[in-house]
């Protein structure tokens, strides 16, 4: 889960990171009144979870209120990459002598965590990587003893930190450490990290991403996620303990096991070539049990998507056997009703085929179509979409 900047600002405060006050507002009248109440300049913030915010006009200075509530009012209702601005945060404003930027995040690929840092902040951090990658240190972090003071300090003069901050930057890094390993971040990004004209270390920016596997030991954090911002169908998979990824294409897609369902997607958005160039409509993972109750979760999550065109139900029977798997489709067509109404093509395979393929052959399903592999059942999905 992506945190706003604000929420980041807060769990950064906690920690003894230094940061500016900032309030959070969500009208140009609020957005005046908080430039009153911190004083001087501010700088009004577009909270959205995407970055670039300020090229994309989404960070504004403002000298006084009025300026303020003018910039709030260019800022909310701004369409950023997609997300649409509907809070800001006035942030007191900095006098920046210079900008770094540092993160800690989780590196998979080397089974590790890792640490960038470097001296030109404040700038696009995936521009620099690829135009300066000298310029970015890139230093990997022993998860059993993290960021200590001698590590702050390996880390600060890799990036080329001034030689007389490291005193005031190492403990900084050393606590944006605790957040990323007491809240089970998986990113904790500050860029800019800033040194002020008065030689103050400030993180401007935040950017953390928690691990939702370790939800269950952060009582706070449910309270971070933000109910508004999620696709109601997402929400819906997830009350029924569903793996439910929304995309943009035509065909919905129901598979048992993620190497499936991602092998279904491909095969799809190929089939879909022929067929008008249609596209996998969503990730969908149902696991090990189809049962009907599983089955009819999935079937109204992707049903309600009204991109849907055609579902393509893509069943290996395992542990599971295929004549389970068709019972729970007939059961769940049965429990949905009038409100199945997109034609369904079914794939099984795997233990008691036999079986499962005569039931669906018996209940005659006006809606669904069985097909018996895996690349035939796409293209009939796919040309089913395009109809
Ligand atoms: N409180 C502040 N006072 C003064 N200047 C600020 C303040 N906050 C941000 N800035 C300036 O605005 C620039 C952009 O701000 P920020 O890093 O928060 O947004 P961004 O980088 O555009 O967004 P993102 O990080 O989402 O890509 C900073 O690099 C800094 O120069
Ligand atoms: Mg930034």
């Amino acid at each position: 889960m992506d945190l706003y900047e604000y929420q980041a600002r807060d769990l950064f405060e906690s920690y003894g990171v230094p940061v500016l006050p900032g309030i959070v507002a969500d009208t140009p009248e609020d957005v005046r009144a908080a430039a009153e109440k911190l004083g001087g300049t501010v700088v009004v913030k577009a909270q959205v979870k995407t970055g670039g915010r300020g090229k994309a006009g989404g960070v504004k200075v403002a000298q006084s209120p009025d300026d303020a509530e003018a910039a709030a009012r260019a800022i909310l209702g701004l369409d950023i990459k997609g997300h649409v601005v509907r809070r800001v945060m006035v942030a007191a404003g900095a006098r920046i002598a210079q900008e770094f930027y540092f993160s800690v995040l989780l590196d998979r690929a080397n089974r590790s965590y890792l640490s960038l840092s470097s001296v030109e902040g404040g700038m696009d951090i995936e521009q620099l990587a690829v135009e300066k990658p000298e310029a970015l240190a890139r230093i990997e972090i022993d998860p059993l003893t993290g960021i200590d003071a001698a590590k702050a300090e390996e880390i600060a003069r890799a990036a080329g930190f001034p030689e007389d901050l490291l005193p005031k930057i190492a403990p900084v890094l050393e606590r944006l450490w605790w957040v990323y390993r007491d809240e089970d971040a998986t990113l904790v990004e500050v860029n800019p990290l800033v040194l002020t004209e008065s030689g103050e270390i400030i993180a401007l920016d935040g950017k953390i991403t928690l691990d939702e596997n370790a939800a269950f030991r952060h009582q706070h954090h449910a309270a971070l996620a933000d109910a508004g911002d999620i696709d109601p169908l997402e929400a819906k998979a997830k009350e029924n303990d569903l793996n439910y990824v929304k995309l943009d294409g035509q065909v919905g897609i129901i598979g048992n096991g993620a190497g499936l369902v991602m092998s279904t997607l491909d095969v799809v958005s190929y089939a879909g070539e022929a067929h008008g160039g249609v596209k996998p409509a969503n990730f969908l993972d149902i696991g090990g049990g189809a049962s009907a109750e599983v089955m009819a979760a999935g079937l109204d999550v992707i049903l309600h998507d009204s991109q849907v065109k055609s579902v393509f139900v893509n069943v290996f029977g395992g542990i599971t056997a295929c004549d389970a798997v068709a019972n729970g489709i007939v059961g769940a067509l049965e429990k949905l009703g009038n409100t199945a109404t997109k034609p369904l093509v079914v794939r099984l395979d795997g233990n008691n085929v036999e079986e499962g393929r005569r039931i669906l052959a018996q209940a005659a399903h006006p809606l669904v179509t069985v097909v018996d592999t895996m690349d035939d059942a796409a293209d009939k999905a796919a040309e089913l979409a395009n109809a």
